[in-house]
């Protein structure tokens, strides 16, 4: 209650008296407002949830300073200052973009602050860029994109033509599916990459797919850049003649009722969806509909894996921002998308992932899955782990 109370002030929290011992200050930075607006509200929802679900019985109180990054990596970079300088918050999470995410990963760095990455995918975070203050519940652009460049091949795709917005998380994505699937033997017979929330005539692109001789198209978009392009692909009238195929942010589970019918027969692959059949989730998306009405998406079980890690590690006694950054990077456990872990040598989640089909349910388009793929790591992408030298 007190965090609801504390949250709602928003900043009248940073005037706050220093945090008593039991007292864990947590800044959720996310997309509030802009492209990625939904997807900020649901991880939010995520989030609370588990801090009740999970924290009620820690003797803690996590009071929580939520700031808006508007998807604008200086904006962000400014909220995340305020955050550890002004606020003098124990432990973030949240960010949504992966610009966002290269933004800010060296203010989080020096300063010590345990940051859980609950959305941004950004291969560099846990590469080259890899901090021991950095630990991602959510997923790497490189790990959700990979699996489908060998499935694809193995369905007997052999030339795609790719589209993705342009910035950091749409070429990695698109570099992830590319390196598998030409590995596999497959072509990339033509890639374009879009202008970031300025595309709304996807016209010219699916002319130039059309035209490229390809098997199918493979994309990423999301938020409100994916309902445009779901629509446009299938009024465009590709959708019978050119297979379209991405990873699933595509259709989230968020959005996918806003595409409509354009959306049935998309087939994407994704580290979660609500269709998945096991016991940890189905408590899930029947707390989180008791609490909001809809049924979970990927990014609110990112925020409710990323509340549950931040709980784990408070209930291994860690309470400072160094102890946390330790306890966080241990964190395992069995959770709505099946078993999670972190790996220690880039601090990513390992976890499956899903292959799936959108189609018709009976409360509107629902998730088929078709496949569930061995859990992945991520190769080490030039990370060496700096030590805590603090
Ligand atoms: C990202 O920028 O890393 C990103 C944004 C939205 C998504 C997935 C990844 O749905």
């Amino acid at each position: 209650m007190k965090r609801a109370i504390l949250a709602a002030l928003g900043l009248a929290t940073s005037l706050a008296l220093p945090a008593a011992a039991d007292d864990l200050k947590v800044g959720l930075l996310l997309p509030f407002s802009g492209v990625y607006a939904a997807l900020g509200n649901d991880i939010e929802a995520g989030f609370t949830l588990a801090l009740d679900e999970f924290g009620s019985d820690t003797g803690v109180t996590f009071d929580v300073v939520r700031e808006d990054t508007e998807v604008k990596p200086p904006v962000a970079l400014g909220k995340a200052k305020k955050l550890i300088l002004q606020d003098k918050v124990d432990v973030m999470a949240g960010i949504v973009s992966s610009g966002v995410l290269g933004a800010v990963r060296d203010m989080v760095h020096g300063a010590g602050v345990p940051l859980i990455v609950a959305n941004a995918g950004n291969d560099d975070a846990t590469g080259a860029s890899c901090s021991p203050f950095i630990t991602r519940m959510s997923f790497s652009n490189g790990q959700v994109n990979r699996p489908m460049g060998t499935w694809m091949y193995d369905q007997g795709i052999r030339k795609v033509f790719t589209l993705a917005p342009d910035y950091a998380a749409g070429r990695q994505m698109i570099d992830g599916f590319t390196q598998t699937f030409t590995a596999a033997g497959g072509e990339v017979v033509g890639q374009e990459f879009t202008p970031f929330q300025k595309t709304q005539d996807f016209g010219p692109y699916l002319a130039q797919a059309k035209a490229s001789g390809a098997d199918a198209v493979y994309v990423f978009y999301a938020g409100g850049e994916a309902i445009s392009f779901v629509k446009q692909y299938d009024s465009f009238g590709l959708k019978a003649e050119l297979p379209l195929y991405g990873s699933g942010f595509l259709t989230s589970p968020l959005y996918v009722n806003a595409e409509g019918p354009s959306a049935e027969g998309v087939i994407t692959a994704l580290h979660y969806v609500p269709t998945i059949d096991n016991p940890a989730n189905a408590a899930f998306v029947a707390a989180f509909k008791a609490k909001t009405g809809r049924v979970p998406s990927e990014f609110a079980v990112h925020g409710y894996d990323a509340g549950r890690a931040l709980v784990t590690a408070v209930q291994t006694g860690a309470r400072d921002r160094e102890t946390l950054a330790a306890a966080l990077r241990k964190v395992s456990f069995d959770g709505p998308r099946g078993a999670l872990s972190i790996d220690p040598a880039t601090n990513n989640i390992v976890q499956p992932i899903y292959v799936y089909e959108t189609v018709a349910g009976d409360d509107g388009l629902t998730q088929k899955v078709l496949a569930q793929l061995p859990a992945e790591a991520d190769p080490v992408n030039g990370c060496a782990m700096p030590a805590v030298s603090n």
